[in-house]
Formats: C-alpha cells, structure tokens, sequence
C-alpha cells in the first residue's frame, strides 16, 4: 500500500490528511474540484487534479496514471441546513458521488476505500452514556441521510466485489495543524469553534447559545470535539489494517463532552477577549449530549487522541484562525 488519492484533498479535513500521510512516508494524489477548497492548503509533494466525483470523466484520468492502492474519500458538501432545502444537491455529491468512486475502484482494481461519514447518521441521540458503532441509525436531515447511504453503497460494494472499507463517522471536528500552516477556512461554516473564534475576532458581534436549560451541569448542550489532526491519524491507521482484509464502521471522537459554555470558557482564556453570547431557544432535534466512543478505533487501529484538552484544540484553531 503506497499510493493513496485523497479526493476533497483541498478541503479542511483532506488537507490534514494529505500532510500526515506524506509525513507517514505515501505518495499522495489528490482530487478536488476546488468549490470548496484551496490549493494553497494542498502540500505541494502531493500531486494534484482537477475534477469532480459527480463525473467519471472528469477523473477517470488519474486511475490512467497513477496505480492507487486506496482512496480516501473527503469531497463532499457538508452544511445541515443547506440540505434540508436542496436535498438532492446533497445525494447527488455525497451518495452519487461515492456510487462513481466505486464504480472507477472496481474498473482499475483498486481494493480500499476509507470513508468520511458522520455522528449525524445516528440522529436524534437519546442515551445517557457514549454512543457506540450499534447505536440505531436513524438521520433526521438529507446530509446525514445522504451519507448513511454511501456507507451503505461502499458496504454492498464490499460484499459484492471484495473491496475493503474503513467507514469513520466523525464527531465535532475542530483545530488546525500546528506545524503547517493550514486550518478550516471557507464561508458559512457552521461549527461551534470557527463561530466561537469569528465572535472573539470581532467578525460576529456575539455567540447564540441555543437552550440553556437542558438537563446538564450548566444547562447547555454537551458535544464530543475531536481535534483534526488525531481524526486524521485515524484514516492513517486504518492503511495497513485494510491491507489485512480487515473492513469496519468505527466512531471518532474524543470520548469526552464539553459543554457550549465549557468551550467558551476555554475560548475566552486561549484568546484573552471578551467574547459576547446570548442564549436563545433550542434548536429542534438537538440532544443534550452527544459524547462518542471510539473504543472500537483504538482496539482495532491501535490509534488513540492526543489532544485530549480543549485548551489545546481550541488554541490551534486560534493561531491559525487569527492569522486568516
Ligand atoms: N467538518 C466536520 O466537522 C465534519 C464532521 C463530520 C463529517 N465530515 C465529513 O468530512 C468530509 C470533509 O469535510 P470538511 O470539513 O473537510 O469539508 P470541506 O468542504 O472543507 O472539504 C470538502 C472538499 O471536497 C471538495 N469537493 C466537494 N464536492 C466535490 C466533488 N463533487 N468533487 C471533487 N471535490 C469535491 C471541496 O472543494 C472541498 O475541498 C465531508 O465529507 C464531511 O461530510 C466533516
């Protein structure tokens, strides 16, 4: 296993992974239509193409060059709300998309894919405890919806043509990478960090705190935040377990909760600002906890988080963020 495409390379998680495995001694090809990505967040070692998973001509190419031992897949759209009112926008891209990938895998015989999906395939989370790989699936939005039936696609696939999976459904993802210059930029984003750090930045003029009477310490919801660097070590370790024939769906997280004013908190010290918030109603659909075990991902892959502290994810996003 040597060569790996990293299709949505340019994007946030993608330019992560394409660092860490360069640096992990792969030759790194990637895809990326660039409609949310920026080539100045690709390593300059990788190699690059243009194209789009939507249309297999416009990347069939790369399989003509280059003999990929396994995709990792990270194109796709990402926004919520947005799929509520363009759902088909979202299957076409993020299920369709994953339909053409497997399509081109089984044509030039290539045997592992590693997947990006999301804790939002699991819905509305109703459990006192960690939220683990057999709790139901059950999407409430076409974006978690559009990405359990990829998982779905790649696992009929598997059975089908023995291709081999590792399937990640990511929890909060947070951070930038401390030794190279790269981190999420892009409009609209709709994570609690980025919007927390645009408040401290002046670019909003204060935080909505959606509910603070949820049945937790301090009345605000409790999420899992997993810093992007370990997220991607993970696909990293899953490499040469692939290469053993070995397939899984595993959660990644951080195996803690910190809740919206725990991170705030954590984001008024790091930044040394005021950071002004509001509470407003909460959100329909949103839990008051949603806290992952990764169990799974450290047994099988061997790989554990080491940025465990929120001081430290939320401070690289800052020296990053602060920067743009
Ligand atoms: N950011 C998170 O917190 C989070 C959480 C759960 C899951 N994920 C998943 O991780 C993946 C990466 O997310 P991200 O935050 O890096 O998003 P991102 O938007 O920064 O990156 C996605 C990249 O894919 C590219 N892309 C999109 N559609 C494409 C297409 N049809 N063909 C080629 N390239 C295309 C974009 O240009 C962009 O560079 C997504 O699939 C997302 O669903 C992200």
């Amino acid at each position: 296993m040597k060569n790996i495409l990293v299709t949505g390379g340019a994007g946030y998680i993608g330019s992560h992974a394409v660092v860490e495995l360069l640096d992990s001694g792969y030759n790194v090809i990637v895809l990326d239509n660039l409609e949310n990505g920026f080539l100045d967040l690709v390593d300059k070692r990788a190699k690059f193409y243009k194209g789009d998973i939507r249309d297999i001509e416009s990347f069939e190419g790369v399989f003509v060059d280059n003999k990929v031992d396994a995709i990792m897949n990270f194109a796709g759209y990402i926004k919520v709300g947005e799929s509520v009112v363009e759902p088909n926008k979202y299957y076409l891209n993020n299920t369709y998309g994953v339909m053409n990938i497997i399509q081109v895998m089984k044509k030039y015989n290539v045997k592992n894919i590693v997947f990006s999906s999301t804790a939002a395939v699991y819905g509305d989370v109703e459990c006192e405890g960690l939220v683990y790989e057999d709790y139901p699936t059950n999407p409430i939005n076409p974006y978690g919806a559009s990405k359990l039936m990829a998982e779905r696609v790649i696992i009929d696939a598997s059975k089908a043509h023995g291709i081999n999976y590792s399937i990640f459904r990511y929890f909060n993802v947070g951070g930038a990478h401390e030794k190279y210059q790269i981190g999420q930029k892009g409009e609209g984003v709709t994570a609690l960090i980025p919007i927390i750090l645009q408040t401290a930045k002046g670019e909003r003029e204060e935080l909505s705190i959606y509910g603070n009477n949820y049945p937790t310490e301090d009345g605000t919801g409790i999420r899992d935040y997993i810093h992007v660097v370990d997220l991607v070590k993970a696909h990293v370790s899953a490499l040469p377990v692939l290469n053993k024939d070995i397939s899984g769906i595993y959660n990644l997280g951080n195996g803690t909760g910190f809740s919206v004013l725990e991170m705030l908190s954590s984001a008024k010290k790091v930044t040394g600002k005021d950071i002004k918030f509001k509470f407003v109603d909460r959100r329909a659909g949103d839990p008051a906890s949603v806290v992952a075990s990764s169990k799974k991902a450290e047994e099988v892959l061997g790989w554990k988080p080491e940025y465990t502290d929120v001081d430290r994810i939320i401070s690289s996003a800052w020296n990053w963020y602060k920067k743009l």
